[in-house]
């Protein structure tokens, strides 16, 4: 991490100090309430419950430090995908989006953006590098993609879609703002899904969209406030105790990913390994540069379907199930979604557990 990076994980864990009065919480109190004491007409966020809520402004705060930038917090990943393109888009318009990104966007781009006169262009990640965006009103993007982990250049295409006229979106959910800058690489905004590390303890949804433009963020906010796609408290308190955590999860498990996808690369059983931190993969030149690392997330094939649903079955220190960035491993099988993958396509994310302990129960289960 960098010193700049350093300074914003100590800003974030001392946020509310300097609003705290003699006997205030440290922690942030879980505010259930509706409404809110209101003797006369106010602006600001404590008006009802959908307008805004204490819990999520603490949650907000640590966001906006760690994005440098304004924050607005929706209930999961995809409220806030939602939130960013229902913002940004009106009939006629051409969106860009990944076809090998996280594939709920694609559906909801189909199935509810197409319907309303939006033209929905899905293009391989790896071909937004040569993309002409001409005429496109919103340039998605995904780095690297989920499932597939290609990359794109942010910062040249952030810079393309822009002379073009194209706001541009970055989903950062598979990096999170310590590992990449994508509104310093000159995107517009932000979307995450803070359901992965940030909350990182696999109890919770949420997600943030994340801007330095007035005028962007303000229709994202009245987006929310509208739709009604607003957090919980409870579930605001737990994305707040989880990002407290955030640098020190992400440190032991990209480190630990880092190693798994270099031993992973020498196993004869495996084909197709995917961790941009190593070097020969095709997203490496990222890294160092917009990626501060390889990530946590490793991509591998096993021959079929069957082997990898048995190792995966097999290692006991590998949950199966369908999320990532957690304090468990986990691992899954992306074909069996209908991703653009092979049936023996394995997403392994790599957790906190000791990595020497973890090795030895990968490598028993793709052994046996
Ligand atoms: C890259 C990416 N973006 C967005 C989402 C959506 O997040 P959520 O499940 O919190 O709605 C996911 C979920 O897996 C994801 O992987």
């Amino acid at each position: 991490m960098t010193a700049e990076t350093d300074a914003r994980i100590a800003r974030l864990l001392h946020h509310r100090k300097p609003g705290l009065g003699q006997g205030d919480p440290i922690v942030p109190p879980i505010v259930p309430s509706a409404t809110f004491h209101l003797p006369t007409v106010q602006t600001g966020s404590t008006i009802y419950g959908r307008n805004g809520n204490p819990t999520w402004d603490a949650v907000e705060a640590q966001l906006a430090i760690l994005e440098d930038a304004e924050v607005t917090s929706f209930p999961s990943g995809m409220a806030a995908i939602a939130a960013a393109l229902f913002a940004t888009l009106k009939a006629g318009d051409r969106l860009v989006i990944p076809s090998d990104g996280y594939y709920v966007t694609r559906v909801l781009s189909d199935g509810f953006l197409k319907p309303l006169g939006i033209d929905v262009q899905a293009i391989p990640t790896a071909a937004y590098a040569t993309a002409d965006f001409t005429g496109a009103a919103v340039v998605y993007l995904e780095t690297p993609s989920n499932p597939g982990l290609d990359v794109v250049d942010i910062k040249a295409i952030a810079a393309r879609a822009h002379a073009a006229g194209a706001v541009v979106i970055a989903d950062n959910t598979t990096m999170t703002p310590l590992l990449q800058r994508p509104l310093d690489l000159g995107c517009d905004l932000v979307v995450a899904a803070d359901t992965k590390a940030p909350a990182g303890h696999s109890d919770v949804l949420f997600g943030h969209v994340a801007g330095r433009d007035a005028g962007h963020m303000a229709r994202v906010r009245d987006w929310r406030r509208m739709s009604g796609a607003i957090p919980g408290p409870f579930e605001a308190f737990l994305v707040h105790r989880g990002i407290e955590t955030l640098e020190v999860r992400l440190e032991r498990m990209c480190r630990s990913a880092a190693l798994v996808a270099e031993r992973l690369a020498a196993h004869p059983s495996v084909r197709g390994l995917r961790y941009p931190g190593l070097p020969g993969d095709a997203s490496h030149w990222a890294v160092g540069g917009q990626m501060a690392n390889g990530g946590f997330l490793i991509g591998f094939e096993l021959p079929d379907a069957t082997a990898a649903e048995a190792f995966l079955a097999r290692c006991p220190l590998i949950e199966q199930s369908t999320s990532f960035g957690g304090t468990h491993s986990a691992g899954e099988r992306r074909a069996r979604w209908g991703d653009a993958v092979s049936e023996g396509f394995i997403r392994l994310s790599v957790g906190v557990e000791p990595v020497e302990v973890l090795w030895p129960a990968i490598t028993a289960a793709l052994d046996r």
